[in-house]
């Protein structure tokens, strides 16, 4: 359930009509809802509930912050008591700017850099997810040179596959992440004997997107076989992250596993572990609390094929469709209850700029608004400047108000960072 909703004909962010943001802030703007984060963070751990039960341990969630990263979204979320879970030097910054308390953030990631590592250890961040032996011994080194201790836990690869689009999927023998589980104990029982570091758990994350829960409890019966041969060789195991990846709707007839199913799931799949769990969701917290707003640039007669609607969002704002073949619901702000079948693209020179094609959506004409719905998770976040179109800014609704979360970047800002050599002047 989310807070875009038509009311007396018009769309609306909880109490705010659209068609005001877009005057007032101008188009392409994401416009995220307060109380649908809220409410999608509140099902989230309200699902997680039979695992605190069975567990008698309440669970951390850690916001995957590459899902929206925007300062004010983990501000919502970090007063719903979640964590983050970071993949870089920067979302680390944004997390606690954001007054994520250090010991709820979880570093996970196959590449942090030694400076990276190092800020983890000078903010002393909860847990360091290990995704290598060699990033183990260095994280070790650094840690013991300056009399530290770092939380880790070993990430490994379960060797599953999650079903899910193959650019989403990590878990799977051949993709970069974790260790593989053949070689886990030999693994953790290296880096476990390091002074430097608290190896104290393991960590998995086996793809994003996932409609079927079944991949991961085979995945976490796969962890669950080695916390039983990790802690009978003798290590102390307290702490396991299970990582994030439910999916959610994108297109009416999408039946993702609920919350609920998964916490039930999870409740099973752990029973008898007797560790602190982290889960690090992103999409279904975030998805469906933001839409891209965007208004019709003008109508074209297409070839042979249906007409094309060209908005004056594109690729570079919303990069999924291009890059995964994804789908975004589209639909307009005013509808009129007519409809028609288009493709619908962005002004972007490529023919990859397409949004949909052959769709069947509510009429509309140049001027019109429109949304393309479920933008919140991987949206604004992927975006880029190409074609030097500047990044869009973003919107923050609550209730009957709204604020602008990040200001719109224009192409010359970003040109302003460029700079003609002494070498090529005339
Ligand atoms: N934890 C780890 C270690 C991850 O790699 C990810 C996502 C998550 C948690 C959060 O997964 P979620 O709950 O959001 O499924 N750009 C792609 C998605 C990439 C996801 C990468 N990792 C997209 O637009 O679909």
């Amino acid at each position: 359930m989310d807070h875009f909703q038509l009311k007396n004909g018009a769309m609306y962010a909880e109490d705010v009509p659209l068609s005001r943001i877009a005057e007032e802030v101008g188009t392409p703007v994401y416009v995220y809802s307060r109380a649908t984060l809220e409410r999608h963070a509140r099902v989230f751990r309200e699902g997680l509930a039979p695992v605190a039960e069975a567990s008698g341990r309440e669970p951390l969630c850690a916001f995957a912050v590459k899902a929206n990263p925007n300062l004010a979204v983990l501000k919502v979320l970090s007063r719903e008591g979640f964590g983050a879970d970071v993949v870089s030097g920067g979302e680390l910054v944004r997390a606690l700017t954001a007054g994520v308390p250090a010991d709820k953030i979880v570093f996970s990631g196959v590449g942090k850099t030694r400076a990276e590592l190092q800020l983890g250890l000078d903010k002393a961040i909860g847990q360091f997810n290990i995704e290598s032996t060699e990033e183990g011994r260095e994280l070790a080194e650094l840690a013991a040179s300056q009399g530290l201790e770092a939380q880790a836990t070993l990430r490994i690869n379960p060797d599953v596959d999650a079903r899910t689009h193959e650019k989403i999927s990590t878990g799977r023998a051949e993709n970069k992440f974790g260790i593989p589980l053949v070689r886990a104990r030999e693994v953790f029982a290296e880096l476990a004997a390091l002074p430097g570091l608290n190896l104290r758990g393991v960590a998995v994350h086996i793809g994003s997107q996932l409609l079927d829960l079944e991949p991961m409890e085979v995945a976490f019966a796969k962890v669950g076989q080695l916390v039983a041969d990790l802690r009978a060789d003798g290590h102390t195991i307290t702490h396991v992250d299970l990582g994030g990846g439910l999916g959610v709707p994108y297109k009416a007839g999408d039946v993702p596993p609920s919350p609920a199913d998964y916490g039930r799931m999870v409740a099973r799949a752990t029973a008898g572990w007797d560790v602190h769990l982290t889960f690090e969701p992103g999409r279904v917290i975030a998805g469906n609390a933001g839409v891209l707003l965007t208004r019709v640039v003008r109508v074209k007669r297409g070839g042979n094929g249906p007409p094309f609607v060209i908005v004056d969002a594109a690729m570079n704002d919303l990069a999924r469709p291009a890059m995964y073949g994804a789908w975004h619901d589209f639909d307009a702000v005013a509808p009129t209850g007519d409809r028609m079948v288009a493709n619908i693209v962005g002004p972007i020179c490529e023919t990859g700029d397409t949004f949909a094609t052959d769709r069947e959506v509510d009429a509309l004409q140049s001027g019109d608004l429109a949304v393309f719905r479920t933008a919140g998770a991987y949206g604004a976040t992927m975006a880029s400047s190409y074609n030097s179109r500047g990044f869009v800014p973003e919107v923050l609704v609550d209730g009957d108000k709204y604020a602008v979360v990040a200001d719109r970047i224009p192409a010359d800002a970003i040109m302003d960072a460029e700079r003609v050599p002494d070498f090529l002047q005339d």
